[in-house]
């Protein structure tokens, strides 16, 4: 074996977060894995590895079921962090098999076509509502007067949560999201368990009613549900799942539609006409060509060899989404935007077994989105430099300022 190529970049660097798809192809150039010594483990971003490790079982995003904290030379985790952790101890997106099967046994019924066919019409009357606010002001911010206030809304009425408390939800998740960005402090994480508990203690309340009264929505779907042994969800984890779906069922939406919209405006001819003309095959570009969400880590569960590397059980590994999304050796020419692109099998929504369960509802929600801003407003344009977040593998925009 040859010794593993090392790359030297600060992630917060401004210029990588504003743009970090020439510093992927780089990263490419180097090898099939590298050392990103600043993230202090190795990662790889050619298509073919990336989907090939998210599919791979010897990986996995938790690693505590199969050896202890002790054998990984691992802290005891920090006592005020407790909260946050009992969270998410009953996480889909942070078990493995076989908890993490029988969790997602629940949820997959819910994102069947006709569970989620369902809302296009409240998600069309949401973003028709939208634009009535803002239409008659020539000019808005996309992100914080379109695609943030349409995404949470989507996720309560699908959660069955009354619109109104919106405001509160987002706010909670930013405090909770925030904690898994590459800058974090004692500020950051006080924060976090503070909005976990509130935000735990609001949908405990909605989980006793729906239990006592079901109703359509989602909520009422789970405390009802039983696997074959007629086992149902326990108080906890039907908490958690509703707060793991408000949270990664929102924030990840929002940036794909304001760096999609973004996308679109800046590089497609006659936007109004092209999305009208193909609104999935817009929104399936949109997602490949700017993907919200840059990085997700994997463990190696055991001593395992892939792409010419030993992983020893425990290492970690970054699974470089966003670059594998650029890979000239799966798209061809990967830097135009091209709606046209059959197939577009981007890896935005993940792979395998944690693949995301909210895709059918995202892409849903993004078409009705696109369609209906490009219809109500076809003369959109962008009329100041759009600001990228400070914080690099949640890529997003701080808001993009359009007129019409
Ligand atoms: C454009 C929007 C979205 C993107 C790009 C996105 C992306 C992702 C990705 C990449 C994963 C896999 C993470 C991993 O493999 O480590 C994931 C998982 C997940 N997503 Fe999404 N997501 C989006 C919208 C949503 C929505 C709307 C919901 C809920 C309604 C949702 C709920 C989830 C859940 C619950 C998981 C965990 C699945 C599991 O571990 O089995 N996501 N998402």
């Amino acid at each position: 074996m040859t010794a593993t190529p090392v790359y030297d970049l600060d992630p917060c660097d401004p210029g990588f977060v504003r743009d970090s798809y020439p510093f992927y192809a780089a990263m490419r150039d180097l090898g099939r894995i590298f050392e990103w010594r600043q993230l202090g483990h190795r990662c790889c971003g050619r298509y073919d590895d990336v989907n090939a490790i998210l599919r791979d079982r010897r990986f996995g995003r938790q690693i505590l079921h199969v050896t202890t904290r002790e054998e990984l030379g691992w802290p005891e985790p920090a006592a005020h962090l407790g909260p946050f952790h009992a969270f998410e101890e009953h996480s889909l997106l942070e078990l493995e098999p076989p908890r993490h099967t029988r969790l997602r046994s629940f949820v997959n019924a819910s994102f069947l076509p006709r569970q989620v066919d369902r809302f296009a019409t409240p998600i069309e009357r949401l973003a028709q509502d939208l634009i009535d606010g803002v239409a008659a002001s020539g000019r808005c911010d996309l992100v914080a007067d379109y695609a943030a206030p349409l995404a949470v809304g989507v996720i309560a009425d699908f959660l069955g949560v009354p619109q109104g408390l919106s405001p509160q939800l987002l706010a909670w998740s930013h405090d909770m999201v925030a904690i898994y960005q590459a800058r974090r402090d004692r500020g950051i994480e006080d924060r976090t368990v503070a909005a976990t508990m509130e935000f735990s203690a609001l949908v405990r309340e909605f989980v006793a009613a729906r239990r006592r009264d079901p109703a359509e929505d989602f909520l009422s779907q789970l405390v009802t549900a039983a696997d074959g042994a007629g086992r149902g969800l326990t108080d906890d984890e039907v908490v958690t799942m509703g707060i793991l779906l408000l949270n990664a069922g929102h924030e990840a939406t929002v940036h794909a539609l304001g760096n999609g919209v973004r996308a679109i405006l800046e590089r497609v001819p006659d936007p109004a006409a092209a999305v009208a003309a193909n609104a999935a095959g817009h929104v399936e570009e949109m997602l490949r060509f700017d993907a919200p969400l840059h990085m997700f880590t994997r463990y190696a569960l055991e001593d395992v060899e892939v792409a010419g590397e030993r992983f020893r059980k425990g290492d970690v590994v970054g699974l470089l989404l966003g670059s594998a999304n650029r890979d000239p050796a799966k798209f061809a020419d990967p830097d135009r935007f091209d709606a046209m692109r059959s197939p577009n099998p981007h890896v935005s929504f993940g792979m395998g077994i944690h693949a995301c369960v909210g895709a059918p509802l995202a892409r849903l929600e993004m078409q009705v989105a696109l369609r209906v801003l490009f219809e109500r407003l076809p003369g959109l344009a962008i009329v100041e430099p759009p600001r990228v977040k400070d914080a690099w593998h949640f890529h997003g925009l701080e808001a993009l300022h359009v007129a019409w």
